[in-house]
């Protein structure tokens, strides 16, 4: 993988709204998709196709709502399986922390984007279009309707880490070790649609379990045919793997469930220690 420090993106990150005028230069997108390229493949298995794309060739291609200015476009699309959403999760953060690493602002959009422009772009074929955002630099100044919206969304608040990380059972916060506590904490500061932050783990002694909370009141779960939140868990796969791989933890992701009884939980992920 083009060595890039994922914890640095990480903490780097915000969702940027507002585009300066300062084109992208061509070498750095073609850096992100030689990335893509190079890096294709994720966990969950999903089959991901990602893409940029500009609005001088797809002029009909956009975000509705609170995104301005924005001309280049990183999109893709995820074949139907079990965990696609998962994966797409996964993948498209990996490429936004990389875009990141070179400078560039950016944004997931999970809701409302022209989606026909977008397929008609990128050609799902049978799969599906779960995200996009905005590739650019940051404007000087944010609008007025992107700071009353990240103001409402508490965009910089994050529940505290004894919420949501534990040891055996709910209620009893993990004690963690300097490095699963570092990849524990990129999880706890990633972003998640309307910052709902639903990762929750449990660490027993096959490893951490996380799990989805699903909020079944956001709609962004229902509009458009997935749920959105299963984007998050990929999200946070990705930042828990990629901070791994810096710090040295030694593990990897794999699918057992451990039945824990967990009212209202679904069961994501598990990162296993020890285990590459
Ligand atoms: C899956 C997902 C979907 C999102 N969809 C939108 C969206 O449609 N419009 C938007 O303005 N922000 C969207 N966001 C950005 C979140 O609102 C943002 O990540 C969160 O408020 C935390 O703020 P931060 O990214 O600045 O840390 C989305 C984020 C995620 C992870």
């Amino acid at each position: 993988m083009a060595d890039f420090d994922a914890i640095e993106s990480i903490k780097k990150r915000t969702s940027v709204r507002t585009y300066s005028k300062r084109p992208v230069e061509e070498r750095k997108l073609e850096s992100i998709k030689a990335f893509v390229e190079e890096n294709a493949g994720n966990p969950f298995g999903a089959a991901v196709r990602l893409n940029i794309l500009h609005t001088r060739e797809n002029p009909r291609i956009g975000a509705y709502g609170l995104i301005r200015g924005a001309k280049v476009y990183l999109a893709g699309c995820v074949e139907k399986s079990e965990k696609d959403v998962e994966g797409f999760g996964y993948e498209f953060e990996r490429a936004i922390l990389y875009a990141t690493s070179l400078g560039l602002g950016t944004c997931w959009i999970g809701g409302l984007f022209t989606r026909g422009a977008f397929s008609t772009a990128l050609k799902p074929d049978g799969g599906f279009i779960p995200a996009v955002s905005p590739v650019g630099y940051a404007a000087e100044k944010t609008s007025l309707p992107e700071r009353i919206f990240a103001a409402g969304v508490g965009a910089r608040a994050r529940k505290p880490f004894a919420e949501l990380f534990f040891d055996g059972e709910f209620g009893n916060p993990i004690k963690a070790d300097e490095k699963t506590a570092v990849c524990l904490e990129m999880v706890r500061i990633g972003p998640s649609a309307s910052n709902k932050q639903p990762w929750r783990a449990v660490r027993n002694e096959k490893g951490i379990h996380f799990y989805l909370k699903e909020d079944k009141k956001y709609a962004g779960n229902t509009m458009f045919g997935f749920c959105m939140q299963r984007l998050d868990m990929g999200i946070a796969a990705c930042h828990f793997e990629l901070s791994a791989k810096r710090t040295g933890l030694s593990g990897g992701i794999v699918f057992e469930d451990p039945g824990l009884p967990l009212d209202g939980l679904n069961y994501s992920f598990t990162w296993r220690y020890g285990q590459r």
